[in-house]
């Protein structure tokens, strides 16, 4: 098991170089499964979630070099109609881009229901009612999903979406775009990595518009050529680097994001008493007295994000005042709010709604990262709690963040990673 330990209460000043997108990286690189050549990928993020989707990929015998630790060329030229590892698939969410892949690949895709973290029932009905509306025939059997297009091919059709996914809009583009007619998905996601996944496909050839707004086409095309790409910024690695200053106090340069990405982020921080300052392609900062109490609600993009949910629940936990959170994406994804009260936050759960009475500390305790967002929440009170926290399961956190600690030890943390055997336990903390 993987622990971090951090002790706190340190500002952080300095700057910090933001990595390539998790979320879009994990749709482009099953999408490479349409192109017939190499493609030269920048900006990946080295986090364990990415790995994970390359040994899948090279199971698949796509050839795969990483020319540095963030580029990566990968030719799926070679690939032939073959199954991914199921024990690998369930270990990762994002698998489910590999249904899209290969039924726009082959034709044809037998892919295990995917894994990732648990925050309740995560369904996959509106890709496959995307499928299905472009000719495919699905079926779920025994934790597969199958499905197989015509012998003709897929015929493309207009799928309106009963929810926003971004899961599914980016699957039934992938799988949309290798497909004989135009697909037009309605009430689609607008997150910044579907239109970077949109701007991917279209590098190697695809014919998509639209990716941003919440109606988005792909005129299906022949083939797709290799080509070159680089993939944007995180920004929800960004946006809990800030939330990181703002809840321990600092002064720090973001560098690397699309500071337009971050405008919910970023105003949500003022009105809570930071100081932000955006440039070309940074923002800055900074934050010295205490917050104020603000309320959120997540929405899908560009209203604020259900995995910032957690780390801004931090910050308001050291706020002066109540703050209330409507988490409206998920059923549940408050199980975090257990921890943060054992360091001293007082967070009342019901259902959907946290109310949060800000406190003037946190305490260093021994904690458990129940997901990627919830770890990352622990370590940011961790940072600005007083005395020792250990982080449990962080190997959570690894799933989405790249080189966490070298960041946060550029930043003045004190930080460290331990390896203790599983079962083992955790030394007293704080
Ligand atoms: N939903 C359905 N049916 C579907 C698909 C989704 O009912 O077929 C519901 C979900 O249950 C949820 C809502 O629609 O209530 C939105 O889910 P969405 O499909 O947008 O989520 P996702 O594609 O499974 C991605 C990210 C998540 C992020 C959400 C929302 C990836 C691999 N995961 O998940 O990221 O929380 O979008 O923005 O892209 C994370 O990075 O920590 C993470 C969990």
């Amino acid at each position: 098991m993987t622990q971090y330990v951090i002790e706190g209460g340190k500002p952080l000043n300095g700057i910090v170089t933001i990595s390539g997108a998790k979320n879009a990286a994990v749709a482009i690189l099953p999408a490479t499964l349409l192109v017939n050549g190499t493609c030269r990928i920048e900006n990946v993020p080295d986090i364990s979630d990415v790995r994970l989707l390359l040994e899948i990929l090279d199971s698949m015998g796509a050839e795969i070099h990483r020319l540095s630790p963030n580029t990566i060329e990968i030719c799926c030229r070679n690939v032939r109609e073959s199954e991914a590892s199921d024990a690998l698939v369930r270990r990762i969410r994002a698998s489910y881009y590999l249904i899209g892949a290969q039924l726009g690949r082959f034709g044809y895709a037998k892919v295990a229901l995917p894994g990732g973290c648990n925050f309740g029932p995560r369904p996959i009905d509106q890709h496959i009612k995307g499928f299905e509306t472009i000719g495919a025939e699905v079926e779920l059997q025994n934790g597969y999903v199958c499905a197989r297009a015509p012998e003709e091919g897929l015929t493309g059709g207009r799928v309106n979406l009963d929810v926003v996914s971004v899961g599914a809009t980016m699957n039934i583009m992938i799988g949309a775009t290798l497909a004989n007619g135009t697909t037009i998905i309605e009430n689609a996601a607008k997150e910044p990595h579907i239109v970077d996944l949109a701007n991917f496909l279209n590098a190697m050839g695809a014919k998509i518009s639209g990716a941003g707004t919440d109606v988005i086409k792909i005129r299906g095309v022949k083939g797709l050529r290799g080509g070159f790409y680089s993939i944007i910024p995180d920004q929800i690695e960004a946006g809990t680097y800030m939330a990181a200053v703002a809840a321990a106090g600092g002064n720090v340069l973001v560098q690397n994001v699309i500071p337009k990405h971050m405008d919910c982020i970023s105003a949500k921080l003022r009105e809570m008493g930071a100081k932000v300052t955006e440039y070309d392609d940074a923002i800055r900062v900074q934050c010295t007295g205490t917050l104020r109490r603000a309320n959120v609600k997540t929405l899908p993009y560009p209203g604020f994000p259900t995995d910032m949910q957690p780390q801004i629940a931090v910050c308001m936990s050291l706020a002066s005042g109540v703050s209330v959170i409507t988490e409206s994406i998920y059923d549940t994804r408050f199980g975090y709010c257990a921890e943060l009260n054992r360091m001293g936050a007082a967070i009342k759960v019901d259902t959907k709604i946290a109310v949060i009475t800000g406190v003037d500390q946190l305490h260093g305790c021994t904690v458990h990262a129940c997901d990627l967002r919830a770890g990352a929440a622990m370590v940011i009170a961790a940072l600005a709690a007083d005395g020792k926290t250990v982080i449990e399961e962080a190997e959570y956190i690894e799933r989405g963040y790249e080189d966490l600690i070298g960041k946060l030890e550029g930043l003045g943390a004190a930080i460290k990673r331990i390896e203790a055997p599983r079962g083992a336990k955790t030394p007293a903390a704080g």
